[in-house]
Parts: C-alpha cells; sequence; structure tokens
C-alpha cells in the first residue's frame, strides 16, 4: 500500500535547506574556474528538490510500486514480448569487467568482451541459419533499417538502381513499411487470405524487376505460421529480390525452424524479446543483423573478427569498405549483448529448443480456455501469440479498451490491443514459455471474470481501473500534450 505523502512530486517534499548528503570539499581552485569558459559556469544555484535521505528513499520506493514490471506481474504482451530475464543475467552484465569498459580502450585489454561479442554472432548465425551478424543496431526498427539498406547496397552493386520497392503484408508490424520509407523505398502491400497467411495469388502480379524484396516475419504477426513461405521465397528470388526476415518473432522457431532455410537472405533479431532483457519505454534493446553467404560484405562496420594460429587466437575490430559505413556509435548496445549471449548459454543448445514448443504450448492453452467468452478470428493452432477480436458478446458495448484497463486492477499487464490493424477489437496475447501453469489458469479465470463483469455490469468495465494509482488516462491528450518536466505542471496547472 502506498504512502498519500511520500507518493507526491519530489518537489512538493521539498525543505528549504533539508540535506540527504555530504560532499567533499569542493577541489576546484580559484584558477581551474577561471581557465574554464565562462558561459558554462552556474550563475547561481541550481533549482533542486531540498530533501532529507528517507523522504527520497520512500519517495522513490513509493514510486517503483506504482510500476508495472516482469519482476511484479505476467505480462502478456502480444509483439512486444516482454520475457523472464533471469537474474544472473543481471549480475553478469554489471560485473565490473564488463561494465566498467570504454569503447575507445585498446583492443588487447577487452579481448574478452570481444569474445562475446564474436561468440555470440557465432551462435546467432547458427540458431538462425545464416552465415554472419552485425550485433551494432539498437533496436528491431534499427535493425530492420539497417538491413534494408544492405538490400539497397546488394542492389547498387549489381548496377540494378531500379529495384526501389518493397513489398510489405498488410499484417506487418508499422515498423516494417516505416523502415523501409526511412530507407528511401517505396512500400507495395499484399494482401492477407481469410487464415491470416500472405496471399500468394495477390503477391505475384505484384513481383518485377522493380522489386528490391520483401519484408516477412513467420509466424505472423497473428501468431499464424506462414506455410507458402518456400514458394514465396521462391517467386521473390525469381524476380531478382531478397527476402528480409523480422525476427521480432523468432521465439516460436528457437532450436526447431531457421530463417536462413526458410529462403530468407537478411534479417534481424530482437536480442531484448527473444533472448531476454527487459526493455520498455525505448529501451534497451539491441537488434543484430545477419545475412546468407555472399552478402557478409554489405554488413556495417565496425566488425570483430578473430584470427587464429595453431596456439593462439585474438580478436580486432575492423573497418572495412563497407557502403553502409558505420551505423551506429562503436559495436551497439554492449549489456543487452552479453544479457543475450548469457541467456543462451544458460540455456544450451538442448533448452532452448524447447523454447518455441512451450511458448506455442502456452498460447494455445490461454487461446482455447477462453475462445467461448472472447471472438476468436483465426481458428486452428497458433505459435507463440494469438488475437482475439475483442469480447464474444458486443452487445454491451464493453471495448478491447476496457477490458486491458479491467485487467490493471486485477494485477495483470494488459495485452497488446488494437494491434494488428486486421481486426477492430484486436487483443494480441503472448504468453512466452516461461510461465507457469498456475498464472496461465489465474490469467485465464480473470479474463473470463472481465467477460462475466462485461455482460452483467458493463459500467464496471468501462470505467475502469479503479484500483490503479492514477485511473483511466485520456491518451491523445497524453500523447500530444506531455508533461514531462515539474516546471511544465507548474504551467499546467496555472
Ligand atoms: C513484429 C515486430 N517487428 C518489429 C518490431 C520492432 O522492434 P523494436 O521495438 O525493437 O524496434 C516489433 C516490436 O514491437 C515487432 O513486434
Amino acid at each position: 500500500m502506498n504512502n498519500q505523502y511520500y507518493s507526491k512530486l519530489i518537489f512538493e517534499l521539498s525543505h528549504e535547506g533539508r540535506r540527504g548528503y555530504s560532499l567533499p570539499d569542493n577541489e576546484f581552485k580559484e584558477y581551474d574556474l577561471a581557465s574554464m569558459p565562462q558561459n558554462l559556469l552556474r550563475q547561481q544555484e541550481p533549482d533542486l528538490p531540498q530533501v532529507d535521505e528517507l523522504t527520497v528513499v520512500r519517495h522513490y520506493t513509493n514510486m517503483s510500486n506504482n510500476n508495472f514490471g516482469v519482476d511484479t506481474g505476467f505480462y502478456p504482451l502480444g509483439s512486444c514480448t516482454m520475457k523472464y530475464n533471469p537474474k544472473i543475467n543481471e549480475e553478469i552484465c554489471a560485473m565490473p569487467a564488463f561494465s566498467g569498459l570504454h569503447p575507445l580502450q585498446q583492443e588487447n585489454t577487452v579481448q574478452g568482451a570481444l569474445e562475446v561479442y564474436y561468440n555470440l554472432q557465432r551462435s546467432l548465425a547458427e540458431i538462425s541459419g545464416l552465415s554472419e551478424f552485425t550485433l551494432n543496431p539498437y533496436a528491431g526498427a534499427h535493425g530492420e533499417l539497417t538491413g534494408l539498406m544492405i538490400m539497397r547496397s546488394y542492389h547498387m552493386s549489381r548496377n540494378d538502381s531500379k529495384r526501389t520497392k518493397v513489398i510489405v503484408p498488410d499484417s506487418a508490424h508499422g515498423t516494417n513499411p516505416a523502415s523501409a520509407a526511412v530507407c528511401g523505398l517505396e512500400v507495395v502491400v499484399v494482401k492477407s487470405r481469410p487464415d491470416g497467411t500472405v496471399d500468394v495469388d495477390d503477391l505475384q502480379p505484384l513481383l518485377g524487376d522493380d522489386i528490391a524484396g520483401m519484408m516477412m516475419t513467420n509466424p505472423n504477426t497473428l501468431g499464424i505460421f506462414e506455410h507458402d513461405i518456400a514458394k514465396i521465397a521462391q517467386l521473390v528470388h525469381d524476380c531478382g529480390g531478397l527476402m528480409y526476415y523480422d525476427g521480432a518473432n523468432l521465439n516460436p522457431m528457437l532450436g526447431k525452424c531457421r530463417p536462413g532455410d526458410l529462403g530468407f537472405d537478411i534479417m534481424h533479431i530482437n536480442l531484448h524479446k527473444t533472448f531476454s532483457t527487459p526493455h520498455g519505454g525505448g529501451g534497451p534493446g539491441s537488434g543484430p543483423v545477419g545475412v546468407r553467404a555472399g552478402l557478409e560484405q554489405f554488413l556495417p562496420n565496425p566488425r570483430v573478427k578473430r584470427t587464429e594460429g595453431d596456439d593462439w587466437y585474438q580478436y580486432s575490430i575492423e573497418n572495412t569498405d563497407s557502403a553502409l559505413g558505420s551505423i551506429s556509435s562503436f559495436l551497439g548496445n554492449f549489456a543487452v549483448i552479453m544479457r543475450a549471449y548469457t541467456y543462451i548459454l544458460t540455456l544450451g543448445r538442448e533448452n532452448l529448443a524447447q523454447v518455441g514448443p512451450l511458448a506455442t504450448l502456452n498460447a494455445n492453452y490461454i487461446k482455447e480456455s477462453l475462445k467461448d467468452c472472447y471472438e476468436l478470428p483465426l481458428k486452428g493452432v497458433c505459435k507463440h501469440e494469438f488475437v482475439f477480436d475483442g469480447l464474444k458478446d458486443k452487445s454491451t458495448g464493453v471495448t478491447t479498451l476496457d477490458v486491458a484497463k479491467r485487467l490493471l486492477d486485477y494485477g495483470f499487464h494488459a495485452p497488446t490491443i488494437y494491434f494488428p490493424l486486421l481486426f477492430h477489437e484486436a487483443m494480441m496475447i503472448e504468453p512466452t514459455e516461461n510461465e507457469s501453469k498456475e498464472t496461465l489458469d489465474a490469467f485465464i479465470e480473470v479474463m473470463r471474470k472481465i467477460a462475466h463483469e462485461a455482460a452483467t455490469d458493463p459500467e464496471l468495465v468501462k470505467s475502469a481501473p479503479h484500483h490503479t494509482p492514477v485511473r483511466r488516462l485520456d491518451d491523445t491528450k497524453a500523447a500530444l500534450k506531455q508533461i514531462v518536466t515539474f516546471a511544465e505542471l507548474r504551467q499546467a496547472e496555472l
């Protein structure tokens, strides 16, 4: 239970002269100050809250209690895949040998870190069936952009400059067309069939000598395996295009099926999704990009290389004359790389192959247990996630948003809502492989309870949440009129 007083804004807890710290004497002598650029010197005291130590600790502890995370409760957020993050990952990546590294250190002082980087490149290549990886991109969307730049560089290297279009299914995640547009490519949309998979008949007429390639995720964003993938890859290759795999949905494939074997040429992996690392609010992430044999020279700089002799090996950071140059500062987001490597080593080859089947089992268990209360537009077995199209009984006017808000009252994070865009009341649920049957049962029970409430007392659901620190927000206003500083809040209150 949060304390009302300490839940106030930290500036409201401020009292003139209160201190929760002591600092050593100012070591800057007069001459130091004189030698500094005068415009950088502070002219007056900063306007900071003046609070004692206990107030600070209680304020922030109260604030953290208002937060929801993977350590707080079940997080069925489809597509964004917030999965279990073993604490060993945190311990390893926080070790001073890793956390204290500086990107400008000499190569011979960071051989261990480069070995981690190199080994993860190799592991991802093996897991995905591709030839080589860069770990430099910072997120899935950044990986997509990098991958599309590789695609464009490949065509340009063959003087094939008229390939300016990228095919994207109508079920695609929004970042796919956005990345293509940022890369200067034109987006062509291919329709889905009623079963949710790409309509091959709709695809065929789109193919021609202006197609740079096609972006797909498999299983797609509806959690359905694209069973025509080999045929689709063949058609795209026959017209001279390349296949791009959006690896955000790699989870159910792990150890069972490799994008490289399905005909994909370029892909990214969301390390923060498939290989743990809690993320949210824009970070932290890592979107390594892999390519099939023959495309390695298009990967961005810098690259980590291993050289070996009879009884020695060493790692080096190299820059090639890659057309892409560099797409990030240094070697990417090392802490996420470290967590992913720890996760892969902790699981090992055998357990990694259990991830897909368990994630699939969990998703199907929830789907089958709720399909009598929630509208299931696509029947049959799903992979790691699935989509309901809102409540089955729509007569009460209770929407997907209302159900999502009511879930918060019961201590569950909401699923992804209103995506994919193919269904009006989309509610996308992804339980991930690590959840226990008891957790899934508790979620199912609450979802059934909410469906019952919607039928018997719709206002209760429509006005939810009732028990959260902040009640229902005006999402549009929150997005358009952001208040992120105390000064802005003061301004808004005037
Ligand atoms: C299918 C799919 N593709 C791409 C992305 C983009 O990944 P990121 O959020 O790391 O940029 C997401 C993330 O939500 C996704 O679900």
